[in-house]
């Protein structure tokens, strides 16, 4: 199996829409060990959706801006493994008055935040795991992107937040690097999750995709994106680092199509 014996730290899932849920429960019929994080008062629902993984996994409380949270967390990670062997980001968040075309107006704390939440954790993450990460003789960090080289309607500092979460990916992947730690994005296509409906006018997104994407893209169907994380997380990418890996049925490839 692709992830036989990895011991794998999953943030992000929130329901079982989540793209994190659907990784959770790739890895585990990939023979992976998993603890999953949960967040605030969605620690609940993270609790709820993993009574419905294969095997159900510990959930462990994580903001990722609390450093507190992240020590807690190594704490009981190092007590039961004696090493991690890779982890996936799933984490954003950006408030109200960051999104939906309000770009111009948007208060400098509301796009700090934005950031901090959406980029600048990967690198609290990678931090946190690194000495985990290193006694397991390296491994490999995901993140999930959204492709932001062009501006979106209503995407506004989130998408600014995702172009920096590409270039931290590329700087954790430099600093990492010796220590065997592979860091990588996957920029996913839009998917219906808790996240992306609070993106106004994410519907918009829907409908280019559905358009455009040479091989079409399924909007309820988060598995393709689960698949290529787990790729990432395995050994079968043993050389690969600091890169983004579209998974979005080809869209950032084209252009325009006959229809959109
Ligand atoms: N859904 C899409 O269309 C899409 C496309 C590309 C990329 N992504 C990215 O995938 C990732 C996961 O999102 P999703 O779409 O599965 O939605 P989701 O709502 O299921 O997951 C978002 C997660 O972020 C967590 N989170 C927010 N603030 C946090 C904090 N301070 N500390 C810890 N966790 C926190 C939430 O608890 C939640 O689990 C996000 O980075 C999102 O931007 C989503």
């Amino acid at each position: 199996m692709l992830l036989e014996g990895k011991r794998l730290v999953i943030t992000g899932v929130l329901t079982d829409d989540s793209i994190a849920w659907h990784t959770a429960r790739v890895a585990q019929e990939q023979g992976a060990e998993v603890v999953l994080t949960g967040f605030g008062r969605g620690l609940r629902l993270t609790e709820r959706a993993a009574n419905r993984l294969p095997t159900v996994p510990d959930v462990l409380e994580l903001d990722i801006n609390d450093l507190a949270h992240m020590d807690a967390l190594v704490a009981n990670l190092a007590a039961r493994w004696d090493g991690v062997d890779g982890a996936l980001h799933a984490i954003a968040y950006a408030p109200d008055d960051a999104l939906g075309g309000n770009f111009l107006h948007t208060p400098a704390e509301s796009a700090a935040t934005a950031f901090l939440t959406s980029a600048f954790s990967y690198k609290t993450l990678a931090a946190g795991l690194r000495g985990l990460m290193r006694r397991a003789g390296g491994g490999a960090l995901v993140t999930l992107d959204f492709d932001n080289r062009q501006a979106w309607p209503g995407y506004d500092w989130m998408g600014v937040s995702k172009s920096a979460l590409e270039s931290v990916t590329r700087y954790l992947a430099r600093d990492l690097g010796p220590d065997h730690i592979r860091v990588n994005a996957v920029s996913a296509g839009p998917l219906v999750t808790v996240a992306a409906k609070s993106i106004p006018g994410f519907r918009r997104f829907q409908e280019v995709w559905r358009a455009r994407a040479p091989l079409g893209w399924d909007i309820r169907n988060p598995v393709p994106v689960a698949l290529m994380v787990a790729v990432l997380l395995s050994d079968w990418a043993p050389a690969t680092s600091g890169e983004v890996v579209h998974v979005d049925g080809g869209f950032h490839a084209v252009a325009a199509s006959e229809t959109g």
